[in-house]
């Protein structure tokens, strides 16, 4: 899980996947962290994304770096405490400008039952589960 938090962060942005009925939606994302043995990623309640996650929480997430991609596929679960949101603030000062652990947006997802899986052209996948 290290390894996937590692690439994320360095990759910087990474595009998360979502299912909106019967279209996926995808975007770019930068929020990656660690908190209690679990990969967390952050957003807020009032967007598009976070209300398709509560309606479907299957996702994928795809980044690219230096030849190799890495994707993740799994289901987000909503952590809904506060030392969860707040150490993901933490991990990320700019976001402070624009969310705090108790405003009623800012919102945080653990992955369950992910799959992850590092590609490139010139070895074979790897794969990861946490
Ligand atoms: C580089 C980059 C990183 C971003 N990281 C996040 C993020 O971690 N969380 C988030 O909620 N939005 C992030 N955004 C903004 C979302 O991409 C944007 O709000 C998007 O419109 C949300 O998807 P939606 O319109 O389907 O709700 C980021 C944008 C960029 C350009």
């Amino acid at each position: 899980m290290q390894r996937v938090e590692k690439f994320l962060k360095d990759a910087e942005v990474y595009y998360l996947a979502t299912v909106d009925g019967d279209q996926p939606r995808v975007r770019p994302f930068g929020t990656v962290h660690i908190f209690e043995g679990k990969l967390y990623i952050q957003t807020g309640k009032v967007k598009d994304v976070s209300k398709q996650i509560h309606k479907n929480p299957k996702v994928e997430i795809c980044a690219f770096k230096n030849g190799e991609w890495l994707r993740v596929a799994g289901k987000l679960v909503e952590d809904d405490r506060r030392e969860a949101r707040q150490s993901m603030l933490d991990a990320y000062p700019s976001l402070q400008n624009m969310y705090s652990a108790d405003d009623g947006n800012t919102e945080v997802f653990y992955f369950e039952d992910a799959v992850a899986t590092f590609s490139s052209f010139t070895s074979a996948p790897e794969t990861v589960k946490f």
